[in-house]
């Protein structure tokens, strides 16, 4: 574990505020779904100890074509979830509610990017009805089909947060197909990487995308991806499906599929198809400590239920309320697929998405759709409201946020500073906020306050939610003293965890399941304090938590070492007043690539950041490069991680054991070089 996190843990443990639920009148919510502890704790205690009667009941709030015969069967690692039920995930996000008589109601609120100029004085907005979406999405499943694509075939999805990316996904649902999304962020290698890890044939982009008024041209990513996968003999495109948004230059090949056009000549007539609980529904690729990314498999029934009943309990969804739920993420992460469209959605609450950043034009941008969509339900991440902490109140002040009833956060611990500022500058100083802790692999929330119920401390998830018996224990799996440090496991199948890596047991196991025989390992520390609150301490494995997302330090470091003026390169995290963790990376350097002054080292420092950049991505983007003539190992070779860590974070830690280290003098010159 890293020093820097050692201190968080410190100051955490000081963490002695602890704030009431209010009552649902005070934020102006119709009830509270779940409204005493005692309720909670029973609802949870039948979870755990009578899985099937729990399920049976709640899995039955949504359609099944067929009922399952059982919940759940399980042989670690491998579980299946409502066995022999047959469903359907777009039915369940929109044809049911036309079905039911609701048509004509909002599904999802999109807002555009832009404003001014051809988008007039306001920017652009839509109400999309179920009864609409269900339109486009059977259209697009047809044009999916006649495209040869397949039941268990991979689409993958690259576009900016427009409708159409809504639509695709659902589309891919609707069938059976397996989507595969890609953050728009990502880079053509990275596409190239993931086509090729799913083998997939067709891809959905847009000509390209907003962010902060400048264009992102996804369009060319793919066909500089395609070119890749070309010239490596990789697997063939064969048919790229491409959104007008941004009308910029793209070029056109004979695999190119112009959307408006093609949407236009297939049939709205597409029957949601009755999968098996256990198809497959997606694959979401996320790092890892060691190599490429992998492909975490989702299946379908037991995702649906559990991202439906954690939406509806941890944010307190109730259809024909006038909420809003908006969540932040991009639909690239599991955040966006899950507390956007599949955990929202059969909660018949519209749920709107947001093209572009948050600072544009101005940085009251959040702040002013909250206003004016009424948002009720807002669901955020720590990077974003410590960038808003810094923006200041100022522009919090402007806006009439009296509609909000609930704020979430996900993606890494808060830190109680920001905690405090998100509760009384957004929050009003009464909304409750769940700390949700989760990850890709777990498909929804694990740990989460229930708002309304869960009394709250801040930087706590506190408690875990319904089936999720999550525990901390040491390397033999025996549960740790409260308040003891240990690895975070969750000891009993949940609904929506993952059903395997693609195309890697080995590493399914290894990853997940090796640790502590029989339970998930998560990758987190964490403890539990006296109230049987989780409290996470980070990662315990060499992947680095930025701005709320995943980076496998190897990663990184393979790109470095692409370059080539880099011999060798060790990346480790450091603190970073807004991503929580930034990147630090050390170098070694051929030798004719030594920089002769301090003007060509921070050339070669920006063309390396580049670089790294058009590998994997911007947000991979080294914050701190430092060369060094050689890196600190252990005799056996290894790089010591923990010593590097220290260099970046300007901690001196005497008492480090460095008795394995080869050459001390290594250390020494790091060291005076960072002075
Ligand atoms: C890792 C998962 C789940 C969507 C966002 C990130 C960290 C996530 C919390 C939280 C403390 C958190 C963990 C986890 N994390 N939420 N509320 N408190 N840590 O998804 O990329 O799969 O990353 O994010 O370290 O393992 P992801």
């Amino acid at each position: 574990m890293t020093s820097s996190n050692d201190n968080s843990i410190e100051s955490i443990m000081h963490e002695l505020r602890e704030f009431a639920p209010p009552r649902a009148e005070e934020v102006g919510a119709e009830r509270w779904l779940v409204s005493s502890m005692e309720q909670y704790r029973s609802m949870y205690a039948q979870s755990i100890e009578d899985p099937q009667g729990f399920y049976d009941e709640h899995a039955a709030d949504l359609k099944w074509f067929e009922k399952w015969s059982r919940i759940v069967e399980f042989e670690a690692p491998d579980a299946k979830w409502f066995v022999g039920g047959k469903t359907n995930l777009c039915y369940n996000c929109i044809d049911r509610h036309v079905d039911e008589g609701h048509g004509d109601k909002t599904a999802i609120i999109w807002e555009g990017e832009p404003v001014g100029g051809q988008w007039g004085d306001g920017p652009e907005i839509l109400h999309l009805t179920y009864a609409q979406m269900q339109e486009q999405v059977a259209r697009f499943a047809n044009l999916l089909k006649a495209s040869g694509v397949r039941k268990g075939d991979v689409v993958t999805i690259y576009m900016g947060m427009v409708p159409e990316l809504a639509v695709a996904v659902l589309a891919c649902a609707r069938l059976g197909a397996v989507h595969s999304v890609i953050f728009g962020g990502f880079s053509a290698m990275a596409i190239a990487d993931r086509v090729a890890d799913a083998k997939s044939r067709v891809i959905v982009t847009c000509d390209g995308s907003w962010r902060r008024g400048k264009v992102v041209p996804l369009k060319d990513n793919v066909d500089e991806a395609i070119g890749m996968l070309e010239s490596q003999g990789g697997p063939v495109v064969e048919h790229v499906f491409c959104v007008g948004r941004c009308h910029n230059k793209i070029s056109w090949t004979a695999r190119d599929r112009c959307w408006t056009e093609e949407m236009s000549k297939v049939s709205a007539d597409c029957p949601c198809e009755a999968l098996d609980s256990e198809d497959m529904s997606f694959l979401l690729y996320t790092s890892g400590s060691t190599g490429k990314p992998k492909g975490i498999a989702h299946t379908i029934g037991g995702y649906m239920v559990h991202t439906y009943l954690t939406g509806k309990y941890t944010f307190n969804l109730i259809p024909d309320c006038n909420q809003v739920f908006w969540c932040t993420a991009d639909i690239g992460w599991i955040t966006g697929h899950s507390y956007i469209l599949y955990g929202i959605m059969p909660n018949r609450v519209p749920t709107l998405m947001y093209e572009g950043a948050p600072n544009f034009p101005a940085e009251d941008r959040f702040w002013d759709i909250i206003e004016r969509h009424r948002v009720t339900q807002f669901y955020t991440a720590p990077t974003a409201i410590r960038a808003f902490m810094k923006w200041g109140a100022q522009h919090v002040e402007k806006h009439d946020l009296s509609s909000l009833q609930v704020l979430g956060t996900v993606g890494e611990p808060i830190n109680p500073e920001a905690w405090m500022w998100y509760r009384s500058k957004i929050g009003r100083g009464i909304c409750p906020i769940v700390d949700t802790y989760w990850q890709t692999e777990t498909g929804g929330h694990m740990i989460t306050p229930l708002p309304g119920v869960t009394p709250t401390k801040p930087g706590s998830c506190t408690l875990p939610f319904f089936g999720i018996d999550a525990a901390v224990v040491d390397q033999n799996g025996k549960e740790v003293e409260a308040n003891q440090g240990g690895l975070l496991v969750v000891r009993k199948p949940w609904p929506a965890m993952l059903r395997g890596v693609h195309g890697d047991r080995e590493r399914f196991i290894s990853t997940y399941w090796a640790t502590v025989p029989g339970f998930y390992t998560a990758g987190d520390g964490a403890r539990r304090d006296e109230d049987g609150y989780f409290w996470i301490m980070g990662r315990i494995d060499d992947v680095i938590n930025v701005s709320g997302h995943r980076l496998g330090t190897m990663e990184v470091e393979s790109s470095l070492v692409s370059h080539e003026a880099v011999v060798e390169a060790a990346v480790v995290g450091m603190p970073h007043e807004i991503k929580g963790t930034g990147i630090a990376a050390f170098v070694t350097l051929e030798p004719g690539h030594q920089p002769e002054n301090e003007s060509a080292a921070e050339e070669l420092r920006k063309r390396l950041v580049e670089h790294v950049a058009h590998e994997i991505g911007a947000i991979a983007k080294p914050d701190m490069i430092r060369f060094t003539d050689a890196l600190p190992k252990t005799r056996s070779g290894k790089i010591m991680r923990r010593l590097l860590r220290d260099v970046a974070t300007g901690t001196e830690q005497a008492e480090q054991d460095t008795s394995t280290l080869e050459d001390f003098t290594v250390l020494a010159r790091l060291r005076e070089s960072s002075e």
